[in-house]
């Protein structure tokens, strides 16, 4: 397996950024700002991973994404560990992700690595997202912020 930076942002791309982020505005906006990494593995694209600086010494996971085939072997919890450790070096303070209160897996998978949650933004998805998204047999409506100092 192999993390690289992407050169350039291609549909196989977009495929993985919108299974984590339905918002393809937003997307394409932040994918400009930010860093992109793949995950190559058999020769194929199997993740992404977008870090976006937001304040000073702080650095977001903004967007991370795994092909269904190969989500459950490791590769989201190795991405993760990547930006914990491509922060440090690049002197971050902080590390930042947000999800959704309704996914559950992301939740304790972020949790697993370190992340305690920071705070709430309230209604985001739903001031955000022009259509509603179900998860877990609940309507999305909540952010949960997590972070960890590096
Ligand atoms: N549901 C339940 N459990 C999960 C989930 C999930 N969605 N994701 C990870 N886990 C658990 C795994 O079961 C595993 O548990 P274990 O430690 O007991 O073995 C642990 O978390 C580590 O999982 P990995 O195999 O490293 O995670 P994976 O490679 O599947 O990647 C990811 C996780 C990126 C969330 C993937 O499921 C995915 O692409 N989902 C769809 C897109 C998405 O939701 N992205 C995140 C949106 S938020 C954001 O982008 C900032
Ligand atoms: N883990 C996963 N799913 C759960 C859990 C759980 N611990 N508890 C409930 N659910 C889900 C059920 O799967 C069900 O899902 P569905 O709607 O898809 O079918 C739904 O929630 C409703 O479940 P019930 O069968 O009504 O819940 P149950 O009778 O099991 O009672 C309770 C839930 C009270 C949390 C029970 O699991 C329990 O006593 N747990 C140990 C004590 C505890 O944790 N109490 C809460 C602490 S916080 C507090 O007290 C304020």
């Amino acid at each position: 397996m192999m993390i690289r930076k992407i050169q350039e942002i291609q549909s196989l791309h977009y495929d993985l950024l919108q299974s984590a982020d339905p918002d393809h505005r937003l997307v394409t906006e932040y994918v400009k700002r930010g860093v992109c990494f793949e995950v190559i593995l058999n020769e194929q694209i199997v993740g992404i991973l977008v870090l976006l600086p937001t304040r000073p010494e702080t650095l977001e996971i903004i967007n991370i994404a795994v092909s269904d085939h190969y989500q459950g072997q490791g590769i989201g919890e190795t991405m993760i560990h990547f930006a914990l450790d491509h922060a440090k070096q690049n002197h971050y303070k902080t590390v930042e992700i947000g999800t959704g209160s309704t996914s559950l897996g992301q939740l304790y998978l972020y949790q697993k690595c370190g992340f305690r949650m920071s705070g709430i933004d309230r209604d985001f998805f739903v001031r955000h997202y022009k259509d509603e998204i179900v998860e877990n047999k609940l309507i999305l409506k909540d952010m949960v912020r997590l972070s960890q100092d590096v």
